[in-house]
């Protein structure tokens, strides 16, 4: 019975007590570690995916962790300059403000890594498809990548693989080396870009001037990739016409060689026009198999000559369609005779 009391009595001090700490030093109600809402670890990235903010050009994501700002500064200015996509990876419970407890919870997260234990992350990506590079910055935490992004990558391993992965980081002094074979272990099918940025405190000042020269080292830019088009124009005579190209190694090779001048020699009663490009066209996946129509650009396998075709022929598996001439273009060379053609770029 007197236990029973004494508990209560006991508690009711405690919490006085409690009161009067100092609560910048000393948490007295440590806060309950945030509860995933879904009640499993919240390392399954298909657990309520975050949306990145989006950018202009959404060829880019800035992925970051930071705990006091750093990081964060380097992230938004990557964004900036690209004009990217952005998302910061959160732990699921918020760091410490005090440093020496900041320390000893990344030394125990960093120690539990180790084992395979990866403490919980509430951020998680839905796909990377969209993302031609996916930078990736961090502080460096006793040498390491820092644990929230570890975490991160980890658990995200299987939706990178393929991707071009950018690691950026800053430290006090340490290097980048550590994390970037991290980085390799955690993700082991991405495609690590080479060139890494480190900022440490003595070089954070030339943030914005070392970022625009990394970008550009790997050749990440604000402009669109310019699409090539598969359209040329085709000189005959007094006429200009154009011709659509298949999207085909034939066909790219093909547009590749332009401007390009040659005389077509008239074959089989102004059938075809035909000449021998050199080298011969390159081939590799090219589907074989056509029954030509007037307008049809070809290659005629056996003997490696562009054929286009005035007159409708019966089906060959020796000839690869590898473009058509636009509209009634054709009739500008549907002439008896060799003429002299001019093939440019549109
Ligand atoms: C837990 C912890 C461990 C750290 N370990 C190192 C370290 O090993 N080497 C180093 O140069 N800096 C270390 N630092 C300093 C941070 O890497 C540096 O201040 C970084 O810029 C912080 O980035 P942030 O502001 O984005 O959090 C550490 C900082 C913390 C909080």
């Amino acid at each position: 019975m007197k236990k029973l009391i004494m508990i209560p009595l006991l508690m009711l001090t405690f919490l006085s007590m409690a009161a009067c700490s100092n609560p910048d030093t000393e948490p007295l109600n440590p806060e309950q570690p945030e509860q995933p809402e879904n009640p499993n670890d919240g390392n399954d990235p298909d657990d309520n995916p975050d949306t990145p903010t989006p950018g202009g050009n959404g060829r880019y994501l800035v992925l970051f962790a930071s705990r006091s700002g750093n990081t964060e500064r380097m992230a938004n200015e990557i964004r900036e300059k690209l004009d990217c996509d952005i998302l910061e990876v959160e732990p699921t419970e918020a760091y410490d403000n005090d440093y020496n407890a900041m320390l000893e919870r990344s030394q125990e997260e960093l120690a539990a890594i180790r084992q395979g234990n990866y403490p919980p992350v509430k951020t998680s990506i839905e796909s990377f498809d969209n993302y031609d590079i996916v930078f990736v910055g961090y502080p460096i935490w006793y040498g390491s990548m820092a644990t929230p992004m570890q975490t991160f990558l980890h658990s995200h391993a299987s939706k990178l693989v393929g991707k071009r992965i950018a690691l950026f980081a800053t430290s006090g002094s340490s290097g980048i080396s550590t994390s970037v074979n991290e980085a390799r272990n955690l993700c082991p099918d991405a495609t690590l870009i080479e060139r890494t940025l480190l900022l440490t405190s003595s070089s954070l000042s030339q943030m914005a001037t070392r970022v625009s020269s990394w970008l550009e080292e790997i050749g990440a830019n604000r402009e669109e990739p310019e699409v090539a088009s598969l359209k040329m124009k085709i000189s005959v005579a007094d006429r200009t016409i154009s011709a659509t190209m298949e999207d085909n190694a034939a066909g790219r090779d093909f547009l590749s060689r332009l401007p390009l001048e040659v005389t077509l020699n008239d074959f089989n009663n102004t059938t075809e026009k035909i000449f021998y490009p050199e080298p011969a066209l390159m081939l590799e996946g090219v589907t074989r198999g056509c029954a030509p129509v007037p307008g049809d650009i070809t290659i005629y396998v056996p003997w490696g000559n562009v054929a286009i075709f005035c007159k409708k022929w019966s089906h060959s598996n020796d000839l690869i369609k590898i473009g058509h001439i636009d509209g009634d273009g054709i009739s500008a060379l549907t002439v008896g005779g060799d003429i002299k053609v001019k093939f440019e770029k549109q």
